[in-house]
């Protein structure tokens, strides 16, 4: 299966720059209505915890090898993907960090038809396990170790695709998985743990009628990212959950290529929020939306100890973006049933973990996010610049404290993210984060028009890493920079 390939020829065909929107969607999205799917009649499933392999004592040895499969999404139609162990979402790594730390070593085969890059998404890695997209590819038919220390605050981490050009397509194709980490103090919060405590990763896919991932990569979708019409969760379109009448956890992950979600609960009830990206907040945060931009993460409890047996809860996205007209996707995207009640020893603490204040800084950088046009298709610059693996656009020195100011000169979101470090967000427009917000984040949303501070100390690694936007269609056409922290 070459899809990804065969897309991006397609793209090449297809894109104009005299097309308007409307004649694009007729045009270029395929039928979303033609795959005969009945909602919440399948359960959401929950991707395997991964079990180590014999290897080194001392650390979590494990395995994974990036195979094509198949995915049962749309009944009938086998969905060709391209799967950590053949399966999407791939496998779930727990692993212990913080106080408790493990060092994991996965050994990463490629039995795909392109090149490779494995990126753990808010690690704190060394430079050579980074993933860096071009010089950690990893060809077809080799494979290769990645070393993670843990050393970081226990988070919900993730690992994805990170290829040069084509990291859209890889991670539509399905190579995204969850990396969740704890250690003992968060054990001592007794936080609802074990099968109460759940990965839930939302993605949105556009499919051909023969149940094929579609990836229309038109010059609207080059500014606006690719946008399915189909909400998935855990790779099931509109699932259901049972749960019972207790506290739950739901680390949730938008995982999708451009969508911004809104997610709220339709019977109004608010998330208690415990975490963002990097990890627990210092107190838990009341909230009845929740907006993730993609690579986000939140990490909630939901409490069903009230309601009554029987009820139906749906997690709802009320963020309609695109053209508003065009958004064919459904609101409601994963539907809870509450049953029976159930004893809970867990509970959400009044504090949690506190947030360092981090010292001043040290100096101020400024990042120039604008659009381009190249070969008549849209492409998107950092200062004025595309990706060059050959140029290094920042050189913190280890262990200095920096701002970065992202400055959105555009009329899209930049969700901008910053390998090797987890920083604090200052303010966006100078206003500062509301407190769901306040802890540590690799990932911040800067809206269309309007500037981002960002505040992280640059440290523990010395050597070269990425920063880019996370909306993938950006990132790809080369919306990336590098920096050097230097010793
Ligand atoms: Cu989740 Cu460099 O990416
Ligand atoms: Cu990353
Ligand atoms: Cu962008």
């Amino acid at each position: 299966m070459t899809v990804s390939r065969r897309d991006l020829l397609k793209m090449g065909l297809m894109a104009g720059p005299g097309l308007s929107l409307p004649r694009l969607a007729e045009a270029q999205i395929p039928d979303p209505s033609s795959p005969p799917i009945v909602p919440f009649v399948r359960p959401m499933p929950i991707p395997p915890v991964l079990s180590t392999v014999p290897g080194p004592p001392g650390q979590d040895n494990y395995s994974i090898t990036q195979t094509e499969g198949f995915a049962n999404i749309i009944p009938g139609r086998p969905t060709p993907i391209w799967g950590y162990n053949g399966i999407y979402p791939g496998p779930t790594i727990r692993a212990r960090a913080g106080d408790s730390a493990r060092r994991v070593v996965i050994t990463q085969t490629n039995l795909l038809s392109e090149s490779v890059a494995v990126h753990l998404h808010g690690g704190h890695v060394s430079p050579s396990n980074d993933g860096h997209p071009t010089q950690d590819l990893i060809p077809t038919g080799t494979q290769r170790p990645f070393d993670y220390p843990n050393t970081q605050l226990p988070a919900t981490l993730w690992y994805h695709d990170h290829a040069v050009d084509v990291t859209g397509p890889h991670m539509y194709l399905g190579l995204t998985g969850f990396y969740i980490t704890g250690d003992n103090f968060e054990d001592m919060l007794n936080l609802p743990t074990g099968t109460h405590d759940v990965p839930v990763m939302i993605t949105d896919r556009v499919f051909n009628r023969d149940g094929s991932f579609a990836y229309p990569l038109t010059e609207d979708a080059l500014v606006r990212g690719i946008m399915g019409d189909r909400i998935l969760v855990n790779g099931v379109i509109q699932p259901f959950f049972s749960v019972t009448r207790r506290k739950w956890r739901f680390r949730i992950l938008n995982a999708s290529n451009a969508r911004v979600y809104d997610f709220r609960l339709s019977n109004g009830q608010p998330f208690i929020q415990l975490g963002s990206d990097g990890g627990l907040l210092t107190a838990p945060v009341t909230r009845t939306v929740l907006r993730l931009a993609p690579a986000e993460r939140a990490d909630v409890v939901i409490d069903f100890t009230n309601l009554p047996t029987g009820t139906q809860v749906y997690l709802r996205n009320s963020n309609r973006q695109i053209p508003i007209w065009l958004d064919r996707a459904p609101r409601d995207v994963l539907r809870f049933d509450v049953g029976n009640t159930a004893s809970d020893n867990s509970v959400v603490p009044s504090s949690l973990r506190p947030v360092e204040t981090l010292p001043a800084e040290v100096r101020t950088r400024d990042f120039l996010l604008t659009r381009g046009v190249q070969n008549g298709r849209t492409v998107w610059f950092i200062n004025g610049l595309l990706f060059d693996p050959a140029r290094i656009d920042a050189n913190p020195t280890d262990g200095e404290v920096e701002v970065w100011r992202f400055i959105n000169n555009s009329n899209v979101n930049h969700p901008m993210h910053i390998h090797l470090v987890q920083f604090q967000i200052l303010d966006i427009n100078g206003v500062p984060p509301g407190p769901g917000e306040a802890g540590w984040k690799d990932t911040v949303n800067v809206p269309a028009g309007q500037t981002a501070r960002v505040k992280a100390r640059f440290a523990g690694f010395t050597g070269t890493y990425v920063f880019h936007c996370h909306i993938l269609e950006h990132e790809d056409h080369a919306m990336m920079a590098q920096f050097q922290v230097t010793p």
